[in-house]
């Protein structure tokens, strides 16, 4: 089995939230089209969706770095597992810890992603957009996931405000929402 399949089993029987299917699918085609070089994503699980994109990314041939960030220890620990197993294949660096204390950390070292796919803490996502934007490079992508967010009215609300702010914002352009999986923004730095 190849260890797509293999996370994506591993993370529905230890009950860790993963992106559904067309999710994995836009997200491979966004990557493929866009062949970035610099990936961030706030929200691991177990690995399922970084290494959706990183063998996305080696399909293209292109030179890439995926720094994932996941707070809860446990499914960090699982999901070093899965990447460690295939270092080789995949360039995937795993950060435990808190995405706000990365996202500082990260703007203080002033690196910079040119693909960010937001799949973390829901409710944070409106706090995150400042820092996230400061992050991106002039042309690059972000993505954010569970944008309906159908099963929590109360998060769906403060989505609905993180939406608004990404729109709105002076430096995002092309912000629109895909209507598949959970609902999907995407936007792109000026
Ligand atoms: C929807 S799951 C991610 C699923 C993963 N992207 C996939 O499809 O395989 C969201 C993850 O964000 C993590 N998370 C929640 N709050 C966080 C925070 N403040 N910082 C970093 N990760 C956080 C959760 O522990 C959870 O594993």
């Amino acid at each position: 089995m190849n260890l797509i399949k293999k996370v994506k089993i591993q993370s529905i029987d230890l009950g860790v939230p993963l992106i559904r299917d067309d999710m994995a699918e836009f997200l491979r085609t966004q990557i493929k089209e866009h062949k970035p070089q610099h990936i961030l994503e706030i929200g691991t699980g177990i690995g399922y969706s970084a290494i959706v994109m990183a063998s996305a990314m080696n399909e293209t041939g292109f030179d890439y770095e995926l720094i994932t960030v996941e707070k809860n220890e446990e499914r960090a620990k699982h999901a070093a597992g899965n990447f460690c197993g295939y270092s080789h294949k995949y360039d995937i660096k795993l950060v435990v810890g808190d995405a706000k204390d990365f996202l500082k950390s990260a703007i203080e070292k002033k690196w910079v992603f040119d693909f960010i796919f937001l799949d973390g803490p829901k409710a944070q996502y409106v706090n995150y957009l400042e820092d996230i934007v400061t992050l991106m490079s002039s042309g690059g992508i972000l993505v954010a996931d569970n944008i309906y967010c159908k099963a929590n009215p109360k998060l769906a609300e403060k989505l609905k405000k993180f939406v608004e702010a990404a729109k709105a914002h002076k430096d995002l352009k092309d912000v629109r929402i895909e209507n598949i999986a959970d609902g999907v923004l995407i936007a792109t730095k000026k």
